[in-house]
């Protein structure tokens, strides 16, 4: 006869002991998160960022309208590769412009204003030149700032 107990008993010690250890680490986790969280530096709020997808697929004479944050954005690049990007909100009374590759001009559909490719008011009721908006290629990837 032998005095050991019942085989499984280790297993429920095992079972036991890798469940409270399990349980103290997801509560470890759990409760640090909003310390670690709130101790991590913040991104800057006033900073909003959006693609317009990949530079070498962006043909020139070409655009898009991407958002940024809730806005829409005009992003042309031009006939010699450069990007440019404005807000495609019209100053006049906030209609959404485009790109018109036939003449190479930014038009509001609202009321024919126009503007060049720098964003400035040309003809039409527009009072103020477009917002520009930061346009850059990082790698690879054109991509949107805003301050
Ligand atoms: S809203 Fe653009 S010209 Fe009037």
């Amino acid at each position: 006869m032998s005095d050991e107990g019942p085989k499984d008993v280790p297993g429920r010690r095992d079972f036991l002991g890798t469940t409270i250890t399990g349980t103290a680490a997801t509560l470890g986790v759990v409760s640090a998160y909003p310390v670690v969280r709130f101790l991590s530096p913040r991104p800057d709020p006033g900073q909003r960022i959006a693609t317009a997808g990949e530079a070498e697929k962006f043909l020139p004479g070409t655009s898009k309208t991407v958002l940024l944050g809730d806005k829409p954005v005009l992003v042309i690049r031009l006939d010699d590769g450069q990007f440019r990007a404005f807000s495609a909100i019209c100053t006049h009374l906030q209609c959404v412009v485009a790109y018109s590759a036939q003449h190479r001009q930014i038009e509001c559909p609202c009321h024919k204003g126009v503007y060049s490719l720098e964003g400035a008011n040309v003809s039409g009721p527009p009072p103020r030149p477009l917002q520009s908006v930061g346009v850059e290629v990082v790698n690879g990837i054109v991509t949107l700032t805003e301050a």
